[in-house]
């Protein structure tokens, strides 16, 4: 059994059906990093993908006893709270990312943190994997009570629609998606230029298992687990899906 088996990414999310055709579109890849790492198995299952990359494993932790030992993986510390600290780890990176996926602590903060710094320096052509990015949502349970603020699924969303309309980004329009917790204009018109694609998954299947139980009976009805899992939550398994423009 291949550890991805263990990590939310393949039993809960089911992201492995977009993400595998899109890792075969990538071409070479030398570099991958990854924020967020808990138990290590998404770090390992990364490794597998890409035999002849180097694999960064971000995480607020220091490194964890279980976590995978290769030549090839090696893991930082890092807040994502701390956009400083994030530009800084991945400038001293031997080269351009290839593949970031931000799979950390969810908080749409930190995913705009990761997005700006991170985008900025994947190599042309790459891709960028927002995971979770329903928290996010407006009608996600943790924003429940927020004022309502272009989150960077807003954004994203909003560029996609621009580009793929034919639409340019003039002012007007990257300032009112801009938001002091969020985007600047300035971060959002640098990311129009540079993206090339907006891919937006969301799983439309059940999931393999329950990620709270770990059982798979299931409510077939009421598409809940048996414990009382929502098992299609209207703002989860949701995974954005960032190609950079090739140069
Ligand atoms: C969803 S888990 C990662 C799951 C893993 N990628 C997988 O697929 O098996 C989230 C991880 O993010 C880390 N994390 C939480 N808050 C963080 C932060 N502010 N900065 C960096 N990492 C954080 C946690 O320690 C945890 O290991």
């Amino acid at each position: 059994m291949s550890r991805i088996e263990n990590s939310d990414k393949y039993y809960w999310h089911r992201y492995l059906d977009a993400y595998l055709p899109a890792f075969r579109r990538l071409g070479d890849v030398s570099l991958v990093v990854e924020f967020g790492v808990l138990h290590g198995d998404s770090v390992a299952w990364l490794a597998e993908c890409f035999p002849r990359a180097s694999v960064v494993g971000v995480d607020i932790l220091p490194t964890q006893p279980e976590w995978p030992v290769s030549p090839r993986i090696v893991y930082r510390q890092a807040d994502q709270g701390d956009r400083r600290a994030i530009g800084a780890l991945l400038d001293a990176l031997p080269g351009r990312p290839d593949l970031i996926v931000e799979d950390g602590s969810h908080a749409p903060r930190h995913q705009v943190n990761c997005l700006v710094e991170g985008f900025a320096r994947l190599r042309p052509g790459g891709l960028y994997v927002l995971e979770d990015i329903g928290t996010s949502h407006p009608s996600h349970p943790t924003r429940a009570g927020e004022p309502p603020a272009p989150t960077a699924l807003h954004v994203l969303l909003a560029l996609q629609h621009r580009r793929e309309a034919g639409l340019g980004l003039d002012d007007a329009v990257a300032r009112g998606l801009a938001h002091p917790d969020f985007l600047s204009p300035a971060e959002i018109a640098s990311l129009f230029k540079s993206i090339g694609q907006v891919e937006l998954f969301q799983r439309t299947k059940l999931p393999l298992r329950c990620y709270s139980c770990g059982g798979n009976e299931f409510d077939y009805v009421g598409w809940r687990c048996r414990c009382g899992a929502d098992l299609l939550a209207p703002a989860d398994s949701m995974s954005c899906l960032i190609w950079k423009m090739a140069d």
